[in-house]
């Protein structure tokens, strides 16, 4: 009786097992071919599904070895591991020809959408293969005839006059929580290279980011309705922000980046179209800037409403940056179109600290703010910035801002 007992708590024990046997899920398994020119989206969906819905504490999915094509994908949660692992190890490459998007959603490639304890390493490679979109980008080629248009899912020919605004962020995190991305190594997006979005606590560590210096809209990172980011020790070059903060954003970290060529770290541009900004607590510290257009910036488009406040930018250095500290709060895409507001983002406690190395324009310090609404509380300090060649001078202007200012080369700013 005992025996009998024994054995089929065995054979339960056993079965359970075999329904799950590993916590891994392995592409090859469900089909991939990891030849590079085959579709594997259907494996890695299904490899996905099965990793998602494993009852087990933690997940993994293994891209091994190989290259792997994919076409736009969306990796959806919630899943029931506490943590789910997606590990690159081989290259994931995006179709060459936008024709790939056809009908689908031409902002995004690779998606996560509701996923907690999501993490993404590896030390593979994704591969965007931008170039096609930037052939149609609207940011230079504005009078380009014939692209493919993406949106529409019925027509006999789908190439419009005009040229693509929205292409492909390579990874994109839509409300991912308690989540990271690491030791990965992304090229050639074809426009931002990893939006987070309406995520809370997600890290970013030990990324290498690059993409040709006249690439169009190239973000390396761009954050979003976002709270709890942490960016740290990566390497970011490409045509646009390094990285980027965007709207509705708290409690965001930077801290030991390389980042150029590119057009700088960001806050903005934010209050387009009169939207209501809501930006606070941006540390960004401990980086170097190397022949980007700026360094430490803020922009602001004029009528915008709300507040950025409590930035700290830290322990930075510029090595042949055009505008190495620059507010501007008159942002305009097109020089001289935009019209003087009576509201603007208020631009609050920020501090610059720390900060040298080399400006190639001759103002290395531009606070331009506007006239309806001020920027405040300013405070510089410790502030060492030289011209190129040694004998042309720089210097700082500021307009309609106040603070307070130590020891700042190329002289006072606000005491003017
Ligand atoms: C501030 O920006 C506006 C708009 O771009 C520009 O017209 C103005 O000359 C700038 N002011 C200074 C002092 O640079």
């Amino acid at each position: 009786m005992l025996m009998k007992q024994l054995i089929l708590l065995l054979s339960l024990v056993t079965s359970a097992i075999a329904a799950f046997p590993y916590d891994e899920f392995n592409v090859f398994d469900y089909g991939a071919t990891g030849f590079g020119e085959i579709d594997d989206s259907q494996a890695f969906l299904s490899a996905w599904r099965d990793a998602c819905s494993t009852i087990t504490q933690s997940a993994r999915m293994i891209i091994p070895k190989g290259s792997f094509l994919l076409n736009p994908l969306l990796f959806s949660g919630p899943c029931e591991p506490q943590n789910i692992h997606f590990m690159v190890l081989g290259t994931i490459i995006a179709p060459d020809s936008p024709k790939s998007w056809k009908g689908r959603d031409s902002s995004q490639w690779i998606a996560f959408k509701d996923v907690i304890g999501l993490h993404v390493y590896g030390s593979g490679l994704i591969d965007g293969q931008g170039m096609h979109w930037w052939d149609q980008s609207c940011r230079y080629h504005p009078k380009q005839s014939k692209v493919f248009i993406t949106h529409m899912t019925k027509c006999s020919s789908c190439f419009q006059e005009g040229c693509t605004k929205l292409a492909p962020t390579i990874f994109k995190f839509i409300s991912c929580k308690e989540s990271t991305l690491s030791n990965i190594y992304l090229v050639n997006s074809p426009q931002t290279h990893v939006l987070i979005l309406n995520s809370k606590g997600f890290n970013v560590d030990n990324v290498m980011i690059q993409a040709p210096e006249n690439s169009p809209n190239t973000d390396g990172i761009h954050i979003h309705s976002s709270h709890f980011v942490k960016i740290t020790n990566s390497i970011i070059g490409t045509g646009d922000d390094c990285i980027s903060v965007g709207d509705y954003t708290s409690d965001i970290e930077i801290a030991n980046i390389e980042c150029g060529p590119g057009h700088g770290i960001s806050i903005g541009s934010l209050g387009k179209n009169k939207e209501v900004v809501v930006v606070e607590n941006i540390h960004i510290h401990d980086s170097k800037l190397k022949g980007t257009t700026n360094g430490a910036r803020i922009k602001t488009w004029q009528g915008g409403k709300g507040n950025i406040r409590h930035v700290t930018f830290e322990n930075l250095v510029f090595d042949t940056v055009d505008n190495p500290i620059i507010i501007d709060q008159n942002y305009c895409d097109v020089r001289g179109t935009c019209k003087e507001e009576k509201n603007g983002v208020k631009i609050s406690d920020v501090v610059y600290k720390n900060l040298q190395g080399t400006s190639s324009s001759k103002i290395a310090i531009d606070l331009n703010c506007s006239k309806a609404v001020p920027c405040t509380g300013i405070t510089m300090e410790n502030i060492n910035l030289v011209g190129l060649q040694q004998g042309r001078p720089v210097t700082a202007s500021c307009t309609n801002a106040q603070g307070r200012e130590i020891g700042v080369n190329p002289g006072s700013c606000f005491n003017k």
